[in-house]
């Protein structure tokens, strides 16, 4: 059976169902100008390598990223990983790597047609590696179909700031997490709030704009869920990459900003690190 669906998740899942139909969007789903080399581009930009590339199936990487969680979250052979909104697949397979035959990633979307993309990716991925420790769940982050304490690393990339009820996501993050398991997310956040004219925008929201929350809203919510060690680090760096000048929609949301201001004065990508109490 569906679950109830916001008319923020029925916006998303429009948007990415298509991009999974479709092909990559350079970071935002009104854009149809990413090739496959530039969608490699944009994910360098933001922080992978091209070997870590190279060992994707074709098709894993839709340049919908803002961060390389993954290669913060210093994996360990044999950990279960979770990756929210895992999109095609990407985390998952670079972390499937990480934790070897012994550990688990499970990537968990609500778009159909990307947890189907991301599952036909992972028949070639196990072809291709000889693993077969992936699994893609369809399921909505506001209420994980995990159950309790069952995993050591969640990771997220540009995904949290899409969801109408971001403090739930931070408490099924807490809940599946085990007793000292940890957490590695990439994400957009607010340095400033957004003009009226972004906030409306069903284009900014669906290009991981304006969803994003003031990072001390941010801030409050992960204590609030309990974890512990709570670190946020700004990558703003990744803005420029996320945002190339020959995309429509950054040429929709510069034409949203006031004269004289750019995306960066207002939005970051940001690594958030945290603990779950041992
Ligand atoms: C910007 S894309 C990122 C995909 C992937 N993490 C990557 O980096 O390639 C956002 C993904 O999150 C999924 N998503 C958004 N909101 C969600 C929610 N509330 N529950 C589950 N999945 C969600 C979308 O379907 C989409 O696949």
């Amino acid at each position: 059976m569906e679950p109830t669906l916001h008319p923020t998740h029925r916006k998303v899942q429009d948007a990415y169902g298509r991009i999974a139909r479709i092909g990559g969007g350079c970071c935002g789903p009104q854009s149809g100008c990413c090739g496959g080399g530039r969608i490699d581009e944009v994910a360098q930009g933001v922080g992978y390598s091209a070997e870590d590339l190279a060992t994707l199936p074709e098709g894993a990487n839709l340049g919908l990223s803002c961060g390389n969680p993954t290669a913060m979250a210093e994996l360990k052979a044999g950990e279960t990983v979770l990756d929210l909104g895992s999109g095609a697949g990407l985390d998952v397979f670079l972390a499937a790597q990480r934790v070897g035959p012994e550990g688990q990633a499970i990537g968990v979307d609500m778009t159909r047609d990307m947890v189907a993309k991301a599952r036909t990716n992972a028949a070639s991925f196990r072809r291709r590696t000889g693993l077969d420790n992936v699994v893609f769940h369809h399921g909505q982050i506001e209420a994980i179909p995990l159950p309790d304490a069952s995993v050591d690393v969640v990771l997220s990339n540009c995904v949290l700031n899409l969801s109408p009820d971001q403090s739930a996501v931070w408490r099924e993050i807490a809940r599946v997490l085990k007793p000292g398991g940890r957490v590695s997310i990439s994400d957009m956040v607010l340095l400033q709030p957004l003009p009226e004219a972004v906030r409306e925008s069903v284009i900014a929201l669906v290009g991981c704009i304006s969803g994003a929350p003031l990072l001390a809203d941010l801030q409050a919510m992960v204590q609030a869920a309990g974890l512990v060690d709570r670190a946020f680090l700004p990558k703003g760096e990744a803005i420029e990459a996320m945002l190339p000048l020959d995309d429509p929609m950054t040429h929709h949301l510069l034409g949203l900003l006031p004269a004289g201001t750019k995306a960066s004065d207002f939005v970051t990508s940001l690594i958030i690190s945290a603990r779950k109490q041992a």
